[in-house]
């Protein structure tokens, strides 16, 4: 038992002198008891100037009110996730996110704990894009290209008609002013798909400005988002946020999922009344903003795990658009495949005319959990090991040749059976017949006479092989 406790202490010990958390412990009477070496570098001291002695004498400046430490052990109530911004004593500016909870052994407070998260250089590093993206705002419009954006609907390539429909749509709701949600796997082309219809838009001239709402604390979201004003915390600098700064342009929310549900509320309010107040601030401010949002999960998943608000959702679901995973628009492979090709043709300055029939097959057959970039890379890749004219298997990246034998093992282990033969002759059948669909732009009748076969069997096969009409 002993023995146990022992090695239990020296485990947490070891986890709590390796995690990347500043970690402060003190008992009943302020005094701290666990001080670890993040914590000491926050706060510019070492271990032992901190351990043993009362929190207020190794902490001058602060007091009974301010210290959330001695707070916590008043009230007996935990702070979560309050952002402290202080220069230690090398002169050193810091920004973390606190957390202080309650320490309670049978029942009885025994003293409190904070952990703080230092994001002095996440922040540092926000701020300076939020600076630059204003800067370069402001030089585009005197120059009179407003927009950053690069990609327009004509450069999501498909032959997948339901993703053309996508398109069309995205034309026709383009100049709407509604809220969009776009979301579909990673890879399947959202960023583009959203940059396209900012392209599309009647804002075209205007701001485009994206942000990521994953892996930020929400303090920092709240402030890059809705901007700050001096005093709003020790530090805080008049700011704009990027709503401001996307004023009568786009913004694009990526991740809308990680964003914090709280801040989901926010936003739902300015989507409705379209009026911000900077964090700290009194003012209201009314922007002219389009906001554009993206998950790679399905909002049906969010809601049930509580990372999507029902009421934000029930907003955006308006416009809600949904971009189909590459495995099931078998036609796009292939094609993708083609013009990926050319593309680095152009790039390495080589002369591939395509891939052998085995890597076709391959690509066709593999579930492409990384979509479109996946594939995009895989070419790439080939295309700068590839000698001959041809993709060939040997220049598969090595992870998908590790998928190959599995699927030809999968063919081959009981090769004089029949099933598997059926599902050899249809894996022939389903390249034959994307090829051909290739070739003829998705003309069915032009495909159908290549192949020799009448046009019903060939829809009645495009159904079967999920390959649609790309006309
Ligand atoms: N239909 C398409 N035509 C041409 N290129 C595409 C298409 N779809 C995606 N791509 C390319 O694939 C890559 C990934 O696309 P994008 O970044 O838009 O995906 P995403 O859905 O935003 O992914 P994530 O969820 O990981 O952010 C980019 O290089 C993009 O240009
Ligand atoms: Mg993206």
């Amino acid at each position: 038992m002993i023995h146990e406790r022992v090695i239990s202490k020296e485990v947490l010990k070891a986890i709590l002198s390796r995690i990347d958390e500043a970690i402060h412990v003190v008992d009943l009477d302020g005094t701290t008891i666990y001080y670890n070496e993040v914590a000491a570098r926050h706060d510019g001291l070492t271990v032992d100037e901190v351990v043993g002695k009362p929190v207020l004498r190794v902490f001058p400046s602060l007091n009974e009110d301010s210290s959330t430490l001695l707070k916590v052990l008043q009230t007996k109530k935990a702070i979560y996730n309050v952002a402290q911004s202080y220069t230690n004593v090398h002169g050193k500016k810091i920004e973390t996110m606190n957390t202080t909870l309650p320490i309670f052994v049978s029942g009885q407070l025994v003293g409190a704990m904070e952990i703080a998260k230092d994001y002095s250089s996440m922040k540092r590093l926000s701020e300076q894009l939020v600076d630059l993206q204003g800067k370069l705002l402001s030089k585009k419009k005197s120059s009179k290209h407003t927009s950053a954006v690069s990609y327009s609907l004509d450069d999501v390539l498909t032959k997948n008609a339901e993703l053309m429909n996508l398109k069309k749509e995205a034309v026709k709701l383009a100049t709407s002013h509604s809220p969009i949600l776009v979301f579909g796997e990673s890879g399947t082309g959202k960023e583009l798909f959203v940059q396209g219809i900012h392209y599309a838009s009647n804002r075209s001239q205007s701001p485009f400005i994206a942000q990521n709402c994953a892996a930020i604390p929400e303090t920092l979201l709240e402030s890059i988002l809705f901007g700050t004003t001096k005093g709003s915390y020790t530090g805080a600098v008049d700011r704009p946020g990027l709503f401001e700064l996307a004023h009568g342009g786009t913004l694009f929310l990526d991740e809308l999922h990680a964003m914090p549900v709280d801040l989901q509320a926010k936003l739902l309010r300015v989507l409705e009344d379209g009026i911000i107040r900077r964090v700290g601030g009194t003012k209201d401010l009314l922007v002219d903003v389009r906001v554009i949002t993206a998950m790679n999960v399905h909002p049906k998943l969010a809601l049930q795990n509580k990372t999507l608000r029902e009421d934000l959702f029930y907003r955006l679901n308006v416009l809600t658009f949904e971009l189909i995973p590459l495995r099931r628009r078998k036609e796009d492979i292939l094609y993708l495949t083609d013009v990926f090709i050319k593309s680095f043709n152009e790039k390495l300055n080589k002369q591939v005319k395509g891939a052998e029939e085995k890597v076709k097959s391959l690509f066709l057959s593999y579930s492409w959990p990384g979509n479109v970039r996946e594939l995009k890379h895989a070419v790439e890749y080939m295309m700068n090991v590839c000698e001959g004219d041809r993709l060939t298997y040997d220049d598969l990246p090595l992870l998908l040749k590790e998928v190959a034998p599995v699927q030809e093992k999968e063919m081959g282990k009981s090769s004089i059976c029949q099933t598997s033969l059926r599902e050899k002759v249809e894996k022939y059948e389903e390249t034959l017949i994307a090829e051909a669909l290739l070739e003829t732009s998705g003309n069915i009748k032009k495909a159908a006479r290549l192949l020799g076969i009448p046009r019903q069997t060939l829809q009645y096969k495009m159904q079967k092989y999920h390959l649609t009409n790309a006309e």
